[in-house]
């Protein structure tokens, strides 16, 4: 089938009116319980989009592991192309798509890096597996080969017998994105979607109505 063709008509939910008393992060955190249990396999996935120091947008998929009052958190390598772009440029963005729900959630906003003590919390709550490859990998430089990869994967197990590693390489963390603003969307028939974009107004949200 040509990508022309591919279409499919959104009439899974409506937003009405009385969305925008609502708190839009919460509204996110229901939305993402919602989605998992609509067997979406990975509900917490959300584009990440900075900006390089040469004003280059990129975008790439994170796990959201947090929301908060005030915004959301993730987990990366901090000298990653991303951590190098967010130290340079700290205004970031996500999406998440929730494509069975037919919802999307866009937050723009400014982040910072999240306590050494939140870091240690979070990286001592994953498996084995998942913190040597913290130590394995220095995420975003290249590499020769695969087999490389593989012996600082054995050399990081080696380095850190069972049950270890207990604390994240220092170059390994986390940021909270505070949200400036944030849109809630929800697919319809006919194109003719809802969307309400929250604004941050002291500690409340004022929202409006877009047209799709
Ligand atoms: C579904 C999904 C979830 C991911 N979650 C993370 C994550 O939480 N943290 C992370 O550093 N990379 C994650 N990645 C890998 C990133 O997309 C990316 O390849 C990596 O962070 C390097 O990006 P950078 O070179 O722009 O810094 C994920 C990828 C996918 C497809």
């Amino acid at each position: 089938m040509s990508l022309q063709d591919q279409r499919r008509a959104y009439r899974r939910g409506a937003l009405d009116d009385a969305i925008a008393q609502a708190d839009p992060l919460r509204t996110l955190a229901d939305w993402i319980d919602e989605a998992r249990a609509a067997g979406d396999p990975e509900p917490t996935a959300m584009a990440l989009a900075t900006v390089d120091p040469d004003g280059q947008p990129s975008v790439r998929y994170v796990l959201c592991k947090g929301v908060t009052d005030d915004g959301l958190e993730f987990f990366t390598n901090l000298a990653s192309r991303k951590g190098l772009a967010l130290a340079h440029e700290p205004r970031a963005a996500v999406t998440f798509w929730f494509a069975g729900l037919e919802r999307s959630v866009r937050i723009t906003g400014t982040t910072r890096q999240l306590e050494r003590a939140r870091v240690d919390d979070y990286f001592a709550s994953r498996p084995r597996g998942s913190r040597l490859g913290a130590f394995a990998s220095r995420q975003s430089q290249p590499i020769a080969s695969r087999s490389e990869l593989e012996a600082q994967g054995a050399a990081a197990e080696a380095a850190h017998p069972e049950p270890g590693p207990e604390r994240a390489p220092a170059e390994w963390g986390g940021y909270a994105l505070i949200a400036g603003e944030v849109e809630l969307w929800q697919g319809r028939d006919d194109r003719l979607h809802d969307r309400f974009r929250f604004t941050r107004n002291g500690a409340g949200w004022t929202a409006q109505r877009l047209q799709p």
